[in-house]
């Protein structure tokens, strides 16, 4: 009997899990158990990480625990200096450089065969600890400039909006970035994710996984959408100019990014979330031009997207306004795939453990379509 083959496993169940729950036709995702639209706006990253990992949010005295681990976690290791370093001389991208440094954080681990779950919990901080560190580090020493070390009394969110600049971040900054950490945090069984947990499923280690999974963070239809998405933005620059770029765009058989969704079929309730953070953030500012352009380039795109592409459900998601949100504290575009890995480690940390908790081999098959009849030619007749 013919192998059925599902394109891109799309609606192949490869797991259960208890992580989030993304209900693609309401336009819900719960992170938890937690309505992301109640967690987003008042968790810190701390808090939600402690959620994925644990089932249950952390009283005040485990959260100060969490803290004082992740802070042990910030200092990296020489050798993840060090590639960094040579990163840096050849102006790699950031989020390369961010694959190259995770895998070396193995080196600062001085039991990596304890398999322990406390072990692999330990180590799940530690990766969480640093992936802030290294991106900033990473901006800094690509820049000429003195690496800034993070602050004790900071939290996840404010070192490293601190660490990137070296200026106190304003708290509205803090809290927009943890809105964002959280709401990037987890979404079901997204290409990363599976990634990591492929990998962990060979008995492999944590640092593999998650080096693993930003691999598959990095391309546009995951992770990568947000920069050109406000590059889209800025180039069209005034709404009255969107229908006319917007068209262009379709004409040419591009895609829109920012738009679209394998699961959501209705808007991405992540977009909502950020767009509420961005509004606070722009009006708060006192200048919330840039925001306002945005509605109006989403409203026109939404409506060209139903003209060229009828039917197909295509949507706000969240990358559209992680692009404004991360803009608006202060972050440039190259940062946007990084800062999504920041708050993912959480996710994909999560989703290792519970992987390794009742771990099988994730081993799905392939239908051949290749001959069978060949035979071999020595390489003087070829
Ligand atoms: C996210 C994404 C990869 C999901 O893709 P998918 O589920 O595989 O959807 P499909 O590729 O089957 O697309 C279905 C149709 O919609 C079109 N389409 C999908 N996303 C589109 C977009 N953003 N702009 C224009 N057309 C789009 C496809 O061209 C296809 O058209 P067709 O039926 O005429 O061939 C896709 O929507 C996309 O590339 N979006 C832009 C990148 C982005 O924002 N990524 C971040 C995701 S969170």
């Amino acid at each position: 009997m013919a192998t059925k083959v599902i394109p891109g496993l799309e609606g192949v169940a490869a797991a259960e899990t208890r992580l989030s729950y993304v209900d693609g036709l309401a336009g819900q995702l719960f992170i938890g158990g937690h309505p992301l639209t109640e967690l987003a706006p008042n968790a810190t990253f701390e808090e939600a990480a402690f959620l994925l990992w644990h089932d249950r949010l952390p009283a005040a005295r485990e959260l100060a625990a969490l803290k004082d681990r992740l802070r042990d976690g910030q200092s990296l290791p020489a050798a993840t200096h060090n590639i960094l370093a040579e990163a840096a001389t050849k102006q790699a991208p950031v989020i390369d450089a961010l694959r190259m440094a995770c895998a070396t954080l193995s080196l600062g681990d001085a039991n990596p065969d304890d398999t322990r779950p406390e072990a692999q919990l330990s180590r799940a901080e530690k990766i969480c600890a640093a992936f802030p560190v290294i991106v900033a580090n990473y901006v800094r020493v690509r820049a000429g400039k003195e690496i800034v070390p993070p602050r004790a009394d900071y939290g996840h969110a404010a070192n490293y909006l601190y660490m990137l600049t070296g200026d106190e971040p304003h708290a509205d900054f803090v809290r927009a970035m943890d809105t964002y950490l959280v709401t990037a945090m987890d979404h079901g069984m997204n290409a990363s994710t599976f990634t990591g947990r492929v990998i962990v499923s060979t008995e492999s280690d944590l640092y593999s996984a998650i080096t693993g999974a930003i691999g598959a963070l990095k391309g546009p239809a995951h992770g990568g959408a947000p920069g050109p998405a406000l590059n889209m933005v800025f180039e069209i620059g005034t709404a009255d100019q969107a229908e006319q770029n917007i068209r262009a765009r379709l004409e040419r058989g591009e895609r829109l990014m920012g738009f679209g969704h394998r699961v959501y079929k209705v808007r991405d309730p992540r977009a909502d979330v950020l767009s509420q953070a961005a509004e606070r953030l722009y009006e708060q500012a006192g200048d919330r031009s840039l925001y306002d352009l945005a509605r109006a380039v989403e409203e026109t795109a939404l409506r060209l997207l139903e003209e060229y592409k009828p039917g197909r459900n295509l949507q706000t998601n969240l990358e559209y306004y992680t692009a404004l949100v991360l803009h608006g504290v202060g972050l440039s575009a190259e940062l946007f795939t990084p800062t999504f890995a920041v708050g993912r480690a959480g996710g994909w940390s999560a989703h290792c453990l519970e992987q390794l908790s009742h771990n099988r081999l994730i081993r799905p098959s392939s239908a051949y379509t290749g001959p069978k009849d060949r035979r071999w030619v020595p390489l003087a007749d070829r």
